[in-house]
């Protein structure tokens, strides 16, 4: 059995963008999140308020969630680090709050510069205030199927970080597998052991496509009950901080693969890929996406 739903939380304009060489214009983002607001979609992860010399892609994070124009039916998110991300992120109005961490000791600390033990208490006081202030708090755990510094990640550390992220009151917790290397055996097998404890409701899965495991990674996990995903428009993006990251699972092709299969996403292909054509002009390349690749060669 599988969803006859699923759930598609675009994050292009945050992990796509973040990891681009080039820096794309403001109004270039405003107008390509502006595409995707009309797509259908209902979620949309704009930016970033990280450190701007962290991640200089995304240091105007500001002017895009104020540019924006802004779909009721969307849910708007950004990632933030910090209380000092969190204040930036409150100023535009941000609808939901993402805090971050890894389940790698070594991948946490490059990105974030910090343990794993001194990361809770700050994601706590994010997560605390953010609820305060009204807004969603979903979290990320990186680095969930393997760490590109410390190979495999023992299970119990990672349900040790999914009690302390839910106790925070954090209402979703996506799972990353930054560095794609995930394989569809081991995330059925990994959903189930997390089912003992918590409802496969409460996770998506954030598969990157590095080595071309996404998609069918995808099916593993909806035929365990995961019906949440996020994709990356044209297969844009990675973690600057994780050596080999590259593309998320692409949404373009994602939902091409659901909508054969019947499942409703909600969103309109030909809209998503007209969104797909201004962001590749932008970056002045052939985006990696396989539709996108089809396109290009009509
Ligand atoms: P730090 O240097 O340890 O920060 O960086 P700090 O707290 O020591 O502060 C140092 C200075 O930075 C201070 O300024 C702060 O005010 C300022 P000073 O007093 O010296 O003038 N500062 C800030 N300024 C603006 N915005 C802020 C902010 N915070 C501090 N938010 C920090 C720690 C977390 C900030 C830094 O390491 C950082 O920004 N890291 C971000 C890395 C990142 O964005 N990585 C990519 C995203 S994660 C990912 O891609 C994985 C994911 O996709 C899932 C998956 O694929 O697995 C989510
Ligand atoms: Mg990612």
């Amino acid at each position: 059995n599988i969803p006859e739903e699923v759930k598609i939380k675009e994050v292009g304009p945050r992990d796509g963008l973040q990891n681009e060489p080039e820096i794309i214009p403001t109004e270039e983002k405003i107008n390509w999140i502006n595409a995707l607001s009309n797509t259908g979609i209902s979620y949309i992860e704009i930016s970033s308020f990280v450190h701007p010399k962290w991640i200089p892609q995304l240091s105007d994070a500001f002017e895009v969630g104020r540019g924006i124009i802004r779909n009721p039916n969307v849910t708007y998110a950004a990632l933030v680090p910090n209380s000092k991300g969190l204040e930036r992120a409150l100023a535009v109005g941000i609808d939901e709050v993402s805090v971050f961490m890894s389940a790698s000791e070594t991948h946490n600390k490059k990105n974030i510069n910090k343990s794993i033990a001194d990361t809770f208490p700050v994601l706590k006081e994010v997560a605390e205030t953010a609820k305060q202030e009204g807004k969603t708090v979903r979290g990320y755990v990186s680095t969930v199927f393997g760490c590109p510094y410390e190979g495999d990640i023992s299970f119990n550390k990672l349900l040790n970080i999914c009690d302390k992220l839910f106790e925070m009151g954090i209402e979703e917790l996506s799972l990353g597998d930054t560095v794609g290397v995930a394989d569809p055996l081991q995330v059925s097998r990994l959903i189930k052991d997390l089912s003992d404890r918590y409802s496969a409701q409460k996770f998506a899965l954030h598969f990157h496509d590095t080595r071309g495991t996404a998609m069918a990674n995808v099916l593993a996990a909806m035929l365990e009950g995961i019906n949440t995903f996020d994709a990356s428009l044209g297969g844009l993006g990675g973690c600057p901080y994780a050596k080999g990251a590259s593309g998320n699972l692409a949404t373009d092709d994602l939902v091409y693969m659901l909508h054969q299969m019947n499942v409703n996403t909600g969103v309109n292909h030909h809209k998503l890929i007209e969104a797909a054509k201004l962001i590749q002009r932008s970056l002045a390349k052939s985006l990696p996406s396989r539709q996108m690749q089809l396109i290009s060669h009509e």
